[in-house]
């Protein structure tokens, strides 16, 4: 059976990029893209799109039977920083959506099923450096709850129903075509349009915050490797840790000095501060390698200047 692939949340900042690259993969019309609301030009315009809510089973399962689709990557989420600010919809959207594709998946009418997780699971009490893949896991944002319970619903629906699910924990994740939003890792992305916009940046965690990171390419190449390798090398049904690298905002901004040598970064943290130092500073990803071969490609001097490069030719600086 040819593969037919629904992504729901296909305008966010990692699903823009995820589709257009599943679209290169697998054919445009065969890679259908869904969101509540309608995304960029190049999106909407490469194939197939449908407006969906991921809160509506029955809407999502139209739109499986409709297309007759065999794999899905769920990115809709509510993200750490808005999380706090909306704890109810945060909880009802990151639950609700991965248990509406769940279901499916338990149903038969989808074969295999893709849904990330992220550093947040982790809280204050786990070791901070080179945090284990198994270990001490005390999430105090509703995110990191809501990604928590959800990596546990994942082994479970695999170990009693079978169901084909695989994740990542990603890291912050820097790109430059679409913004993320709502994250406490956004910073990371913020300061590259400041730099070359104004040339100032006032940023909101401390300057020696250091958190895990990885520049999008990684992260798409880390997804679909997952997606791609055999059933029997995922060991791992809840969530896989996940790594590149890791820097702090003083450290990022040295390497923006670097290519633009008059940008300038203030400090002024506010309530992601705590969000963030309650999270890893660094992360080891041996299971992932050990299993099904991830390796990053994108360091932090790589990934600024392809930043840099790309958001140049964007707002057409010259
Ligand atoms: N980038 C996410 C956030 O900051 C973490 O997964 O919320």
């Amino acid at each position: 059976m040819n593969k037919r692939v629904l992504i729901i949340g296909a305008c966010g900042q990692i699903g823009s990029e995820l589709t257009l690259k599943l679209r290169d993969i697998y054919g445009n019309k065969n890679v259908i893209a869904s969101d509540i609301r309608t995304g960029n030009k190049e999106l909407m315009k490469s194939g197939p799109f449908e407006i969906v809510n991921a809160m509506d089973y029955d809407s999502i399962a139209n739109i499986v039977e409709n297309y007759n689709i065999t794999d899905v990557y769920l990115m809709a989420a509510m993200l750490s920083a808005t999380g706090e600010k909306f704890p109810d919809k945060a909880w009802q959207l990151n639950m609700n959506s991965l248990f509406n594709v769940l279901n499916l998946a338990k149903e038969g009418k989808i074969k295999k099923l893709f849904w990330p997780s992220s550093i947040a699971v982790f809280g204050s009490t786990t070791p901070k450096e080179n945090t284990p893949q198994e270990t001490v896991m005390e999430p105090s944002t509703v995110y990191g709850i809501s990604k928590l319970a959800g990596e546990r619903w994942c082994e479970y629906y695999h170990n009693k129903f079978g169901v084909d699910v695989r994740s990542v924990r990603y890291p912050g994740i820097i790109s430059w075509k679409t913004k993320p939003g709502g994250g406490t890792t956004d910073y990371a992305v913020e300061i590259f349009h400041k730099a070359l916009i104004s040339g100032k940046y006032t940023c909101f965690l401390k300057e020696d915050t250091k958190l895990p990171m990885m520049y999008m390419n990684d992260a798409i190449d880390a997804t679909l490797k997952i997606m791609q390798a055999p059933s029997s090398q995922i060991k791992i049904r809840s969530s896989y840790n996940l790594a590149a690298f890791s820097f702090t905002p003083k450290d990022l901004s040295e390497e923006i000095k670097k290519i633009v040598p008059e940008f300038e970064i203030l400090y002024n943290p506010d309530f992601r501060q705590k969000i963030a130092d309650s999270w890893p500073k660094s992360i080891d990803d041996s299971r992932s390698r050990g299993d099904w071969g991830w390796n990053y490609k994108f360091d932090i001097k790589k990934m600024s200047e392809e930043m840099l490069n790309n958001l140049y030719l964007k707002y057409e600086i010259v």
